[in-house]
């Protein structure tokens, strides 16, 4: 691939002893408009040390630099030096690679042989599966898609929350309230009835807490009823689960839960007790992280039952040993953020060097208009509802506008979802934001459907030529500066991807996207691409096909599909 700051930082380097390639690279700016040039690298550093003004170095450094061919004209200007890159050369490059690479444009090999975990989404079983888990799980599954483009063999894992003291509670409300056809009729809505009534009641009842931990007791200790209850109330729970999998088209390669750690946990307690790590602290046992800077690590309850983060450890330990990881991610709520930093902590107390490799990458928050969201209110907006009326109002959409489109189920979930999923790897992760109906089912301005409607038009473009595209074109012709602004934004499809990935921000990849969208729309417009010209026809329309296959190959790294109509 051209990487023309790449090779405007060699030359430079020729010059500059004093700065290593990617130094200079860093400085690299793009100019303002279009006749200063492409690129400009401002001299002002260098003044300090070659103690001249910036203005004669830049005037030295153009005079004299030996150019490529990638590089046709260089300038100084006020302190800067600034490039002009072979547009030509720039056309070639990037047809040539893209047509011939496909779906693989973008991809490399750079994590070949080396193993991820994205440990993602995670709901909790018999809890509704809402709006607030819809960062984890299209996170998760971009960051998966982003990793594995680049070589690496990813593990994705669905750590359910399927275990711990609440499902005493749901077996004591059950047992007392519950109905058999109506939890399968409806099961998170009915177990969440049950879960909501048992709080309800407890307060005036207290007792019914110590019930409810002893049938949590029973159910570690494997009690038949208290086993069939659970693994009824896991299975239900999943089945909704799917359905919203399904429709995002998410899969996991593992399930493996809390549930899954539960034999596993006296061996963390007994680790830990040899290392000298656990102390007793008013009948529980903690790990003391004073020295860390954190609060204590609650391990065990003093009634000996285990939490979340002993689960966690041993979770941590049990995908070490069996994947060998590089890097295990956990895409989990900025709420967690102190459970993670806990975690890592005794890991590494424990003497495990990979304690570095674990890595939370958290998300702000999602709140209702109404206020926080709240289960136990019953103030929740389900996953399941948006994406279903995101498709509905699609369809609304292409019937009215365009009914002949073919396929409107299909192409309506398409978009519906994508425009829920290209919404939230919109920002950047950390912040916060308030779920709003109507933004995410606005398909104007920098949106999914927007930039998916693009790559349907790059579809019509070619259907419409009825000619074959291939990459061997005369280049001369995308030389123009709309064509370069594409190419320009094209040829940086990698850097985004690997960026996205050391910054585990997939939003890069969004942003991408847009721009090249946006660059084609502009393109689109002022250039008429099926001219009477074959040269210029055949030219314009290998560009088509570059934008077109990017956009498919970039929208697939989000999860997001890309029609050919709509
Ligand atoms: N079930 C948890 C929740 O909903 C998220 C689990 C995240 N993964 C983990 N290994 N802790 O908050």
């Amino acid at each position: 691939m051209v990487d023309f700051k790449e090779v405007i930082s060699e030359c430079l380097k020729q010059m500059i002893d004093e700065m290593t390639i990617e130094e200079i690279k860093l400085l690299i700016e793009v100019p303002p408009n279009k006749e200063m040039g492409d690129y400009a690298f401002p001299c002002f550093k260098l003044a300090k040390i070659f103690r001249k003004s910036p203005n004669m170095i830049a005037e030295e450094i153009a005079k004299n630099l030996l150019l490529t061919e990638d590089i046709t004209k260089v300038i100084n200007l006020g302190g800067y030096v600034n490039f002009f890159v072979n547009k030509e050369q720039l056309a070639k490059k990037v047809i040539n690679q893209v047509l011939s690479e496909k779906s693989e444009y973008g991809k490399s090999d750079m994590g070949k042989g080396k193993k991820v975990i994205v440990d993602f989404s995670s709901p909790n079983i018999a809890k509704p599966f809402h709006i607030g888990h819809i960062r984890t799980t299209v996170i998760g599954n971009a960051l998966h898609k982003i990793y594995e483009s680049q070589g690496y063999d990813t593990v994705r894992i669905n750590h359910l929350g399927d275990y711990g003291t609440q499902f005493g509670k749901l077996i004591v409300a059950y047992k007392l309230w519950g109905n058999k056809e109506a939890v399968e009729e409806n099961p998170i809505k009915e177990l969440l009835k049950l879960y909501v009534k048992f709080h309800d009641e407890a307060e005036l009842k207290p007792e019914m807490e110590d019930e409810a931990r002893a049938w949590f007791t029973k159910l570690e200790h494997g009690d038949h009823e208290a086993k069939e209850l659970w693994q009824w109330f896991r299975d239900e729970s999943l089945k909704e689960f799917q359905r919203v999998y399904d429709l995002l088209e998410i899969d996991f390669d593992s399930f493996a839960g809390e549930s899954f750690y539960s034999d596993k946990m006296d061996a963390v307690v007994e680790e830990l007790t040899k290392k000298g790590l656990l102390v007793e602290s008013q009948g529980t046992m903690i790990v003391d992280l004073e020295d860390e800077n954190l609060p204590p690590a609650l391990i065990q309850k003093n009634d000996g039952s285990t939490l979340y983060l002993t689960r966690d450890l041993a979770a941590g330990i049990y995908r070490k040993n069996t994947y060998d990881f590089e890097k295990c991610i956990y895409v989990v709520g900025s709420q967690q953020i102190l459970h993670f930093q806990q975690y890592f902590a005794v890991i590494k107390k424990m003497g495990y060097d990979w304690y570095k490799d674990l890595i939370h990458v958290p998300f702000g928050m999602v709140a209702l208009e109404e206020g926080t969201m709240s289960t136990r209110k019953g103030r929740v907006v389900f996953l399941e509802d948006v994406l279903n009326q995101a498709i509905e109002k699609t369809k609304e959409i292409i019937i009215e506008k365009n009914p002949e489109a073919g396929d409107i189920d299909q192409i309506a979930k398409e978009v519906g979802v994508g425009a829920v999923v290209f919404q939230e790897l919109s920002n950047s992760r950390i912040k916060d934001y308030t779920f709003s109906w109507d933004r995410t089912l606005s398909f104007e301005g920098e949106t999914g459907p927007y930039v998916q409607y693009t790559h349907a038009r790059c579809c019509a473009v070619k259907r419409k030529a009825n000619e074959e595209v291939t990459a061997n074109v005369n280049y001369d012709l995308l030389a123009d500066e709309d064509a370069s602004e594409v190419l320009k934004v094209i040829e940086t499809f990698n850097k985004s991807i690997v960026l996205a990935m050391t910054k585990n921000e997939p939003h890069i990849v969004t942003r991408f996207v847009l721009d090249l969208a946006q660059a084609f729309n502009k393109f689109y417009h002022n250039r008429p691409i099926l001219v009477d010209d074959k040269d210029l026809k055949l030219a314009r329309l290998a560009l088509v096909e570059a934008t077109r296959q990017t956009i498919e190959n970039a929208l697939k790294l989000l999860g997001i599909n890309s029609p050919t109509k709509m």
